[in-house]
């Protein structure tokens, strides 16, 4: 159903209906749709613009609209060009001639805006629940590793030695905080459009405030100019599911690389790992390249949102339909993603042994040896220095630090004294970090603890939040 035409001679001709049309991608919106068009009838029915009557006969027939959406009575044609239009047309087809009152007072260019923030809503709360899932997935195999001991890397180099606890740990911090910012995106974002009209505001809706409430919002924006044409919000959601793909991206590449021959930290488990075609000893870890090649379309789908606002003029301009489809497809890749990956991590067993072999490999104690000279008070500069030559001294007999012998030790520093010995081990090591966020096993424990306590909040806050939406939807 076409929502306009009296001006035109003729209708649109194929190709423009083709490519105008947005119904095959907008109907996602459409019980937010209804459910926004109920609140706008309301408004209508309290500006007096439409009787009390005819508001509950509208209101009645959207309703029943809602329930063949949901169970697939009702859906979409070939005659409609978007979710509106095909909305309003099954309230047109049990309203007759009323179903059209529906569409006073407002424009499609603030019904969509509200419906899409509605939509936003809703899953960025799907999205920010399976994100606490896999924390949790991720603290508790964090848990059971609080004893293994693992090398630590820096440019993919032996570094220093780590609890591997701390090093499955560290993936909920950044995952907590993208949690972090949806709440932060619902702060700033809940604020309706509805009222802008087509830009100017409407006279037949004189207080959208109170719609804006029936629909959870803490209010109205602003400036209806600015109303019908903003997409921060929309950029701001897919900056998020871009970081978020970022962040799996990086665990999907641990996973591949400590399930390689070479490394042999982890075995991913049958049901999620996938075989090839051709060699039948294969066993690949396709779940976790999948989460490292996902990040590609999250990134891309942000910047296309972002080259569709650059420079677009104030208000609503047709290019602004480009705003859905980007969206849709990152939230649906992550919907089907973080599934995937939670079972991943969930069912992964590590192999600590495997780990621990290797800890001391590329004179990763180096800066134990320089960290106990400037504890005996020598300039840091010259402690490093020194830790630098037994490095060399190893490396030319081909052993590790731990292996020099006293004597081989003060030949290159009288300082460098027996009780270094003490240090050298990558259990040591990992002790003496006993700061809040190092790698001791208590602080590694006291981290696992808070991020457990965190994870929690951000589960309550989710639940507490995703039923006051779906109760403002049945309302
Ligand atoms: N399908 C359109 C969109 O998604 C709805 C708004 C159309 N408004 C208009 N004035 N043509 O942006």
């Amino acid at each position: 159903m076409a929502l306009w035409g009296g001006r035109f001679s003729q209708g649109p001709t194929e190709s423009v209906a083709a490519l105008s049309r947005s119904v095959h991608f907008d109907w996602r919106l459409a019980p937010y749709d209804i459910r926004v068009n109920i609140a706008h009838v309301h408004g209508l029915v309290s500006s007096a613009v439409i009787s009390a009557k005819d508001g509950s006969a509208i209101e009645q027939a959207l309703r029943e609209l809602a329930q063949e959406v949901a169970n697939g009575k009702f859906t979409y044609n070939e005659s409609d060009e978007d979710v509106h239009s095909a909305i309003e047309r099954g309230l047109s087809s049990k309203l007759g001639a009323l179903g059209g009152a529906i569409r006073a007072g407002r424009s499609r260019n603030d019904l969509v805006v509200t419906d899409f923030k509605l939509y936003l809503i809703d899953h960025l709360l799907e999205v920010a629940s399976a994100l606490s899932a896999l924390v949790e997935a991720i603290n508790t195999q964090a848990s059971r590793n609080l004893s293994s001991v693992a090398p630590g890397f820096t440019h993919l180099q032996h570094a220093q030695p780590i609890l591997f606890g701390h090093e499955l740990a560290k993936h909920s911090h950044g995952l907590l905080r993208d949690v972090d910012r949806i709440s932060d995106w619902l702060e700033r974002n809940s604020f309706s459009p509805l009222g802008s009209g087509a830009l100017a505001g409407s006279a037949l809706q004189p207080h959208p405030e109170a719609s804006a409430e029936e629909l959870g919002f803490i209010g109205i924006l602003g400036n209806s100019i600015d109303a019908t044409s903003d997409r921060d919000f929309v950029a701001e959601a897919l900056f998020i599911f871009a970081m978020i793909g970022i962040h799996l991206s990086r665990i999907g590449e641990e996973f591949t690389l400590w399930s390689t021959s070479e490394f042999g930290w982890v075995t991913i488990a049958d049901a999620y790992s996938t075989g090839s075609s051709i060699m039948p000893q294969k066993k690949n870890p396709d779940i976790a390249e999948l989460a490292r090649g996902k990040s590609g379309r999250l990134v891309g789908n942000l910047t296309s949102m972002l080259v569709t606002l650059k420079g677009l003029p104030f208000a609503y301009n047709r290019d602004l339909q480009e705003d859905k489809e980007p969206v849709f497809d990152s939230v649906e890749t992550l919907l089907v993603l973080l599934p995937a990956l939670i079972g991943m991590v969930e069912t992964a067993t590590f192999h600590p042994e495997v780990m621990s072999a290797g800890v001391l490999d590329g004179h990763s104690l180096a800066t134990e040896v320089a960290d106990f000279l400037a504890k005996g008070g020598m300039p840091f500069a010259q402690a490093h220095e020194a830790a630098g030559e037994c490095v060399k001294l190893c490396e030319k007999l081909g052993i590790e630090l731990h292996e020099l012998s006293d004597e081989q030790f003060a030949s290159i520093n009288v300082a460098l004294v027996p009780a270094l010995r003490e240090k050298l081990s990558a259990q040591g090591a990992i002790e003496s970090r006993q700061s809040s966020l190092a790698t001791s096993s208590q602080s590694v424990l006291e981290q696992i603890e808070l991020l457990n306590s965190e994870n929690s909040l951000a589960k309550s806050w989710i639940s507490s939040e995703a039923s006051r939406f779906v109760e403002m939807m049945g309302k």
